[in-house]
């Protein structure tokens, strides 16, 4: 290579290694290999040459040509790199700072009460399964075995909607977990062994009433099932919720259309601010045959119990809330004394 070209090689290289952007450096590109470039000029005087002489300067120019391009390309990555890496910094998260304590959200009581609630009953084998909100009158009330008219059916105290069923029926908002039983049963085969979380509605309002309230329902359905199982798992229930073990329950008897006995729980805690009163928790029975039937099974065979209780009142009594609105005002006073 002549000495002008290793000249022209030597410049170009100094200026793109010297280049601090890729701006920069295109227009540095422009000064070699552009239109009025150095080593463009330098090719369009190959014109005036003769054969030989052409053919000599032709090759070196194309090798200072290659040169001056790899060295470009090189600084041309270096630079994209240079630029990520500085973006990759300015970026960097501290792992190791602290948290901002009081602007983290906290778990809702209901929630908490609820993984809790899933958690012991699936530790004794129930699955978990939802069902509609909207429901039919068929699975809320005649399924479950409840009398044409009983005072749940009237406008007073559930959420019609417009809509009907197949049957020329009003759809309404679920007034109990009770028809996810029936749901759930008609889908699966015995043994079956569920609980059904969920919201329901009444047309109730007052601080121990909520027109929005959550339930959650117990079947357990089998060839062998009887009462005593009914009384084991759910003292057993209590007691692991409460976290205490010498809880008092009693079953006292009581009417639910579903079952049959039936029976209201009780309990009694021995210590506490609500220590020796007993509180009702939950509506229990063994499934009514009528709704074994309805459950397309043979109510002779199948044996099981139910039952069904209230989230809200089940938190409050864990964590000695006295007021059922408290759950649903948001007030962040309330919900950030539930961290966990
Ligand atoms: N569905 C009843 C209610 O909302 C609660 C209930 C009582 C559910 C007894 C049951 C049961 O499964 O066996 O008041």
């Amino acid at each position: 290579m002549n000495s002008d070209l290793q000249r022209i090689v030597f410049q170009a290289e100094t200026e793109f290694k010297s280049a601090k952007s890729l701006p920069e450096l295109e227009n540095t590109k422009s000064l070699f290999l552009g239109k009025k470039g150095k080593l463009t000029i330098q090719f369009n005087n190959l014109k005036g040459l003769d054969e030989a002489h052409r053919k000599e300067l032709g090759n070196e120019l194309n090798l200072a040509k290659k040169t001056i391009e790899k060295t470009l390309a090189s600084c041309r990555k270096k630079l994209v790199e240079d630029r990520i890496a500085k973006k990759l910094k300015s970026q960097a998260i501290d792992i190791s700072l602290p948290g901002r304590g009081l602007n983290s959200g906290t778990i809702h009581p209901l929630s908490l009460s609820l993984r809790r609630i899933g958690e012991i009953f699936q530790g004794m084998g129930f699955e978990v399964a939802e069902g509609p909100e909207i429901e039919t009158d068929w699975f809320n009330f005649t399924a479950l075995n409840n009398p044409k008219d009983h005072p749940a059916r009237s406008m007073q105290d559930t959420f019609y909607i417009e809509n009907k069923d197949e049957f020329g029926q009003n759809l309404l908002l679920r007034t109990h977990t009770s028809p996810v039983q029936v749901r759930y049963a008609i889908d699966n085969e015995p043994p079956i062994r569920v609980i059904s979380p969920g919201k329901t509605y009444r047309v109730d309002n007052d601080a121990t009433h909520s027109p929005m309230f959550h339930q959650i329902e117990g079947l357990w359905l089998d060839e062998t099932i009887n009462f005593s199982n009914l009384k084991g798992v759910y003292i057993n229930f209590l007691k692991e919720f409460f976290e205490s073990t010498n809880l008092q329950v009693r079953f006292r008897p009581s009417y639910f259309p579903f079952t049959e006995p039936s029976a209201e729980v009780d309990m009694k805690f021995s210590n506490g601010p609500l220590k020796g009163k007993w509180l009702e928790v939950a509506g229990a029975g063994m499934v009514h045959p009528n709704v074994v039937a309805n459950f397309g099974l043979q109510s002779k065979k199948i044996k099981g119990f139910a039952f069904g209780m209230g989230l809200e009142r089940l938190t409050m009594l864990k964590f000695g809330i006295n007021d059922l609105r408290l759950f649903f005002e948001n007030d962040l006073r309330f919900l950030r004394q539930f961290q966990c």
